[in-house]
């Protein structure tokens, strides 16, 4: 596969979606919600339907899944794009600035390519499996932090936390306890490039979903971190329970983690 032409592809969809994203930041018609507060706004829809088209003109034959369109089937089975077009949705309606479009690329079921764009700040993050991780072209790193106690994390929550079996609300305000703080940006995509260029030293989250996670947790390899479930065991994208550090403070927070409830460690399998 030619990785250049993917490259070139998803950074091109990923400026046609940053210009639509930043024309429509503070001028929304309105906001539909999926479910009680899990919104959905016009903006996801354009931009994804950009992305798709830009993906469609140059690779007809993959199959693409994004957020809001489910899976487009395609002859190829075993190239596929991963696409959220607005990770950070409910940021985005509060003209909340800290979201992002996040594109991967997907062959024989190995992400080999991903791309995380913030349109507010212009910081693009990207990898391609075995040739390290950028940030507008710099090379980036994972931090070098060695404990958990000196440590900043991020994690996020289901949009409806209240009916949630899994708040994440326990774990939050233990681990709250016992670094530098536990941020709640509201993209878990930008969460994941975070770690990778050593703003944060960890982020873990539980049901998440494959487009939330595809492209930022390659770019964290990439970067010298390490991604896995939270109960360490293989990372599984369509899981959408994630854990990812820097790789030295893993094992401390992955114990302390799984300290904190059963049921974390149930839902992590
Ligand atoms: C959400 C964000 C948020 C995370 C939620 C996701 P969306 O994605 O990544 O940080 O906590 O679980 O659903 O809905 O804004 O694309
Ligand atoms: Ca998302
Ligand atoms: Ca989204």
């Amino acid at each position: 596969m030619d990785l250049e032409r993917v490259r070139t592809t998803a950074n091109r969809a990923a400026d046609a979606a940053g210009w639509i994203l930043r024309e429509k930041l503070g001028n929304l018609s309105g906001i539909d919600y999926k479910s009680a507060f899990n919104i959905v706004t016009e903006a996801d829809k354009a931009s994804e339907a950009e992305v798709i088209q830009t993906i469609r003109e140059v690779f007809p034959k993959h199959r693409i899944l994004g957020e809001e369109s489910g899976t487009l089937d395609a002859d190829s089975a075993e190239d596929r794009w991963i696409i959220d077009p607005l990770d950070g949705t409910t940021n985005f309606a509060h003209s909340y600035p800290f979201f992002c479009v996040s594109i991967a690329y997907e062959h024989k079921g190995e992400v080999l390519f991903g791309l995380v764009f913030n349109p507010v700040n212009n910081e693009r993050f990207q990898a391609e499996k075995g040739a390290g991780a950028f940030l507008n072209g710099q090379q980036i790193i994972a931090s070098a932090t060695e404990t958990l106690d000196a440590s900043l994390l991020a994690t996020g929550f289901p949009p409806d936390t209240k009916n949630a079996k899994h708040s994440n609300i326990p774990e939050f305000q233990y681990l709250t306890d016992m670094c530098h703080g536990v941020r709640r940006d509201g993209s878990a995509a930008l969460d994941l490039c975070y770690v990778a260029c050593g703003r944060l030293d960890g982020f873990w989250e539980f049901k998440l979903n494959a487009w939330d996670v595809a492209a930022g947790a390659l770019i964290i390899r990439e970067a010298g971190g390490i991604v896995t479930c939270p109960s360490g065991c293989d990372f599984e994208m369509e899981s959408g329970h994630i854990l990812a550090s820097n790789g030295i403070i893993h094992e401390e927070l992955k114990r302390e983690l799984n300290k904190v409830s059963e049921h974390a460690r149930m839902l992590a399998k």
